[in-house]
C-alpha cells in the first residue's frame, strides 16, 4: 500500500483527538505503517470549534463518507443503531472499519464480524476497550497460544476515578462532574456509573479470549451508585478497598460474565491502580498471571488505540481479514448459581441491637461470618463464600428485624 486513505465518521472529542494526534506524530506513524497516511474526508453533522480540519472534505451526512475513495472508515459516532448501519454499509462496500465503539460491538459483534469475514474486510477495535492501553491485539495475537481462564479488572475509567477519589474522602457527585469535564465520562454517564460501559468491554474481551457470543447472554451488571464513603472506611478497617470489577472467567464447562462493585484486598495489584486508569489481570496457562494497566479514557489515549489499528491495517495482508472469533461450547452461568464472600453493612436505629439475633440468621443459612461493630449505628459482617441465591434470603430476614433501617451488600473478590 502506498497510501492509506482514511474517512472519519464523527467529529467530537475522540475524532478531533485522532486528527490532532495523527498530525502531531505523522512522521513516526507513517514510518511504522510503511505508507503515507491521509485523512480524505470527515463526516461531521456540525463543525467543532475546537478543531479546524483545514482542507479535508466535510460531509454532513456521515453515510456520504463511504462514497469517497477511502480504504478505511473510522467510526467514531458512538451509539448503537446508526453505528451498526454505518459499519455494515462500509463492509458491504469493501471498506475496512476501525471503531472505538464498544456498545455497537457488544450488541452486534457477531453479525458485524461474520459479515466482515464474508467480505474479506478488517474490523479493528483496539480503542473500544481501555482506549489506547493495549489489550485487544494482545489477546488476539501475543496471547493467542494461551488458554485464558480469567480476565478481571477495572475497565471503566470514570468509575475507577470516582471510587479512588471517594477512597480519599471526595464526594460522588463532585467527582462525576470532574470526570465529565475531563471527557472521561460517556455523554450519558449512567453507562459509566451503572456498570454498562464496563460490561460492554468485558463482553468484548470475553468474546476474544473465551469465545462467548456478542451479544452475550446472562450477564450480571451492577454499578457504583450505592457505594458511599463509610463503605470505604469499613472496608479499609478490614483490609480491603472497593473497586468496580468486570470479570470473565472459565471453570470446567461454565463461564462467568459479571461487572459489579467488589471489595478487594488492599494488598492486591488491582487495588493499587487509582484514578482514570484501567487495570486488567489475565490468568493464562503458559505465562501465568499477567497485568496490563494504563489510561483507559480520554482523547489522546483513545487516539493512540485508533492509530495502532491504522498501523496494523496498513501492515496486514489486506486480502485476508482476521476478524473471525473463537466460538465457545461453554454455558454462561447465571449469577444466582455463583458463590461469593460478602460484605454486609447493617444499619440500625440504635446501638443496642441483639447481635445474637443477627448471627442466628447467618447460622440458619449455614454461612460462616466475621462480625464487626465499628460504630453504634453500623454492624459490618464479612462472610465466607456462599451461593448467591441465599443472599436475598438473608437480606430479607435482616430487613424484617425491627431495629434495622437498611442492609447493603457488596461481593468480595478473593
Ligand atoms: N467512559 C469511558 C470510561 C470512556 O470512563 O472508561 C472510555 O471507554
Amino acid at each position: 500500500m502506498n497510501e492509506l486513505k482514511i474517512g472519519i465518521c464523527g467529529w467530537g472529542n475522540v475524532a478531533t483527538g485522532l486528527y490532532k494526534s495523527i498530525h502531531k506524530n505523522k512522521k513516526q506513524i507513517e514510518a511504522a505503517a510503511n505508507t503515507k497516511i491521509d485523512i480524505i474526508v470527515i463526516g461531521a453533522r456540525r463543525d467543532n470549534p475546537k478543531c479546524d480540519p483545514k482542507e479535508v472534505n466535510i460531509e454532513r451526512d456521515i453515510f456520504d463518507v463511504l462514497n469517497h475513495d477511502i480504504d478505511v472508515m473510522v467510526e467514531l459516532i458512538g451509539g448503537v443503531d446508526v453505528a451498526r448501519e454505518l459499519i455494515l454499509a462500509a463492509i458491504e462496500k469493501g471498506i475496512h472499519v476501525i471503531t472505538a465503539n464498544k456498545a455497537v460491538l457488544y450488541h452486534h459483534g457477531d453479525e458485524i464480524f461474520s459479515k466482515a469475514a464474508a467480505k474479506n474486510v478488517h474490523v479493528l477495535f483496539e480503542a473500544s476497550v481501555c482506549a489506547g492501553t493495549p489489550i485487544i491485539k494482545m489477546l488476539k495475537e501475543e496471547l493467542a497460544g494461551n488458554r485464558i481462564s480469567k480476565i478481571s479488572g477495572m475497565l471503566n475509567g470514570t468509575s475507577n476515578f470516582i471510587l479512588s477519589q471517594m477512597e480519599d474522602g471526595a464526594e460522588f457527585d463532585t467527582t462525576l462532574k470532574i470526570a465529565q469535564e475531563e471527557g472521561y465520562a460517556e455523554p450519558n454517564p449512567s453507562f459509566d456509573i451503572e456498570g454498562m460501559d464496563a460490561a460492554h468491554k468485558i463482553g468484548i474481551l470475553s468474546s476474544i479470549a473465551l469465545g462467548t457470543p456478542l451479544p452475550p447472554k446472562d450477564f450480571y451488571v451492577e454499578g457504583i451508585t450505592d457505594i458511599d464513603s463509610k463503605d470505604f472506611e469499613y472496608a479499609k478497617n478490614l483490609g480491603f478497598t472497593i473497586k468496580h470489577l468486570a470479570v470473565a472467567s472459565l471453570s470446567e464447562k461454565s463461564i462467568q460474565l459479571r461487572a459489579h462493585p467488589v471489595l478487594i484486598s488492599l494488598d492486591s495489584y488491582l487495588a493499587g491502580l487509582k484514578g482514570v486508569r484501567n487495570g486488567i489481570e489475565i490468568e493464562t496457562d503458559l505465562i501465568g498471571t499477567l497485568h496490563v494497566a494504563g489510561s483507559g479514557a480520554g482523547q489522546e489515549s483513545t487516539a493512540s488505540g485508533l492509530i495502532s489499528d491504522l498501523i496494523h491495517l496498513s501492515n496486514s495482508d489486506i486480502s485476508s481479514s482476521s476478524t473471525a472469533l473463537l466460538a465457545s461450547e461453554a454455558n454462561i452461568q447465571p449469577i444466582k448459581k455463583m458463590r461469593f464472600g460478602y460484605y454486609f453493612r447493617i444499619e440500625s436505629t440504635s446501638g443496642d441491637i441483639d447481635l445474637k439475633v443477627i448471627e442466628s440468621i447467618f447460622d440458619d443459612n449455614q454461612i460462616s461470618i466475621n462480625l464487626n461493630k465499628f460504630d453504634d449505628a453500623n454492624i459490618v459482617i464479612v462472610t465466607e463464600p456462599f451461593i448467591e441465591s441465599l443472599q436475598e434470603i438473608v437480606v430479607t430476614a435482616l430487613n424484617n428485624l425491627d431495629a434495622i433501617v437498611g442492609v447493603k451488600t457488596i461481593r468480595i473478590e478473593f
